[in-house]
């Protein structure tokens, strides 16, 4: 596509508001079979349908993601969570269970695995469409092997101290704060990913001594959390018998992972 078209969608973007034309055209035009493709993709972009859908994938980590109405975008925020995890994963070879409840696209669990060739994963979410796109940003990127995605309530369907490593990314966002979010994520995203309660923390009332439970002793837990619910979240680490209980900051400078640890036994 030429650099004219490219200037044209650029201008249409940033005159509609956009804060990012100038790269979204980019990635628009590398996208489009041709120019009237380009004004289509644009058009869609224009009504704040987000460029992750438009496009169809998403980079995360060092994978390409396929990314549909059904699953959470996956966040650059979120490979705080994956840095931290893969500081607990043994670099060498041997058997190593990951959890991630509430995988979505399966971003987490796929990136640490993508990372660590020894270590086998589960994905859990109670959406059925979101494990169609699992499964298949497994097999995109030739993870299928190590990868399982199952349907479930949390935790519900698996077994006391069967896991090395749990991680979870669950709903955070407060329900009324939700209706105040920008329109490609209000409007767009589903809200079985983004609505946490009244408060933001209903997920992780729940979650975090399930969490507990299905580590092994020695095994270690993982979550990201909204900006203001680290002090709530580490009590809920320490309240379910967690130790060495602490928080991560994103680039951003905002509290963004709570880690515990589950003491091995003596
Ligand atoms: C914030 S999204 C995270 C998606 C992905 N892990 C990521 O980080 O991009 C939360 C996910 O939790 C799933 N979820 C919500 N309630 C659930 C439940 N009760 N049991 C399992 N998964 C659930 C949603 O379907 C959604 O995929």
């Amino acid at each position: 596509m030429t650099s004219d078209i490219r200037a044209i969608i650029a201008r249409r973007l940033k005159d509609a508001g956009l804060d990012n034309a100038q790269a979204e055209a980019r990635f628009i035009c590398e996208a489009a079979s041709d120019h009237a493709d380009a004004e289509i993709m644009a058009t869609r972009r224009i009504s704040r349908e987000p460029l992750s859908h438009i496009l169809g994938t998403q980079p995360f980590w060092t994978l390409d993601l396929k990314i549909t109405s059904d699953v959470l975008t996956p966040r650059a925020d979120t490979e705080t969570l994956v840095e931290q995890a893969l500081k607990a994963i043994p670099e060498k070879d041997g058997d190593y269970a990951i959890v991630d409840l509430g995988t979505g696209s399966g971003a987490i669990l796929l990136a640490l695995l993508s990372e660590r060739s020894s270590a086998t994963g589960l994905g859990i979410d109670s959406s059925r469409s979101a494990l169609d796109i699992a499964n298949a940003n497994a097999a995109r990127n030739n993870l299928a092997s190590h990868a399982r995605f199952d349907l479930g309530n949390w935790a519900d369907d698996l077994g006391d101290e069967s896991f090395d490593l749990a991680v979870s990314n669950p709903p955070y966002i407060a329900t009324d704060v939700l209706a105040r979010l920008e329109p490609e994520v209000r409007d767009y995203e589903p809200h079985l990913a983004l609505d946490g309660g009244v408060d933001g923390l209903d997920a992780y009332r729940i979650l975090i001594s399930e969490l507990f439970r299905i580590l092994v002793p020695g095994g270690d837990a993982l979550v990201e959390i909204g900006f203001d619910q680290s002090e709530a979240v580490q009590a809920l680490f320490e309240r379910a018998g967690f130790v060495n209980v602490s928080m991560t900051r994103d680039l951003a400078g905002n509290p963004r992972v709570v880690s515990g640890h589950k003491a091995a036994k003596r």
